[in-house]
C-alpha cells in the first residue's frame, strides 16, 4: 500500500492512498500566496475539513463540485456546505471516528475558531486523525498546543502535520512541546511564510526537531511530496 502526502502551501494537504486522493483544507492559487495549482489542478475523491476560516475552506465548494468528493466536517459545517451546493458531506464531530472506504477516520480536538467566510457558525474546530494504508496520520488543524495530544499520541502516529506560524496557531516552541506529547515518527509543518505575521525559519525549526525530540522533520515547498 503506497501513502504519499503532498503539501499545496499554507495548510493545504493532499494524500495519495494507492491513487485515491485525499485533500485537506482546500485553499489554492490564486488566493493561496503559496500554493503553485489552482483547484482545477487538483484530483479529490474526499476532502477533509478541519475548520471553517477561508485560509482552509475558500476552494472547498468549487473542489467538491468539479470532482464529487466526499467533504468530511463537523456537523456545522458540513450542514453549511450542502446549503452551498455540495451534494456529498459526512457530518462528524470531536472524538468521532467512522471506517469511510479509504479507512478509519476520526475528527480530534482543536484550540482554534471556526467561523465561516460568510459569518454563519462553523461549530467547533478540530483535526483528524486517519488510519490508512496502515499507518496513523495526524493533521492537528490549526491549534494552540495542549497536553491531550499525550492521548492523541498514544494512538501510535506515523506522520503528524503541525501548524509552526505562531501568531494564528502555535508557533515553533510550542509544536517543539506539541513533538513531545504526540511522539511521531516524522512531522511535517505547515501554517508558515503564507504572510508575514507567520513568517518562521522552517530550516532552524527543522534543527531543533532533530536535537530536541525523536520525531523526524520534513519540511516541504509547495507540490513536494513525501512518501511513507
Ligand atoms: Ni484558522
Ligand atoms: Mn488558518
Amino acid at each position: 500500500m503506497a501513502l504519499t502526502l503532498t503539501f499545496h502551501g499554507h495548510a493545504t494537504f493532499s494524500l495519495d492512498i494507492d491513487g485515491t486522493h485525499v485533500v485537506v483544507d482546500p485553499f489554492f492559487a490564486p488566493n493561496n500566496p503559496m500554493a503553485k495549482k489552482t483547484a482545477a489542478d487538483i484530483s479529490a475523491d474526499y476532502i477533509l475539513q478541519t475548520h471553517g476560516h477561508g485560509d482552509h475552506i475558500a476552494d472547498t465548494v468549487p473542489l467538491a463540485q468539479r470532482t464529487g468528493a466526499l467533504v468530511i466536517a463537523n456537523f456545522e459545517i458540513a450542514n453549511w456546505l450542502g446549503a452551498k451546493g455540495v451534494e456529498k458531506v459526512h457530518p462528524q464531530h470531536l472524538g468521532g471516528g467512522y471506517n469511510h472506504p479509504i479507512g478509519y477516520v476520526k475528527m480530534t480536538p482543536a484550540l482554534h475558531g471556526s467561523g465561516l467566510p460568510d459569518g454563519s457558525y462553523g461549530g467547533m474546530p478540530g483535526g483528524f486523525l486517519l488510519h490508512v494504508a496502515g499507518k496513523k496520520v495526524y493533521f492537528s488543524g490549526d491549534t494552540a498546543v495542549f497536553s491531550d495530544m499525550k492521548l492523541i499520541g498514544d494512538a501510535g502516529i506515523d506522520l503528524a502535520v503541525l501548524p509552526i506560524g505562531d501568531n494564528f496557531t502555535m508557533g515553533p516552541d510550542d509544536s517543539l512541546l506539541a513533538i513531545k506529547f504526540l511522539r511521531p515518527k516524522v512531522v511535517v509543518p505547515c501554517h508558515y511564510n503564507t504572510w508575514p505575521p507567520i513568517e518562521q525559519d522552517a530550516a532552524a525549526w527543522a534543527e531543533r526537531v532533530h536535537a530536541e525530540t525523536d520525531a523526524t522533520p520534513i519540511v516541504l515547498n509547495a507540490e513536494e511530496s513525501y512518501t511513507l
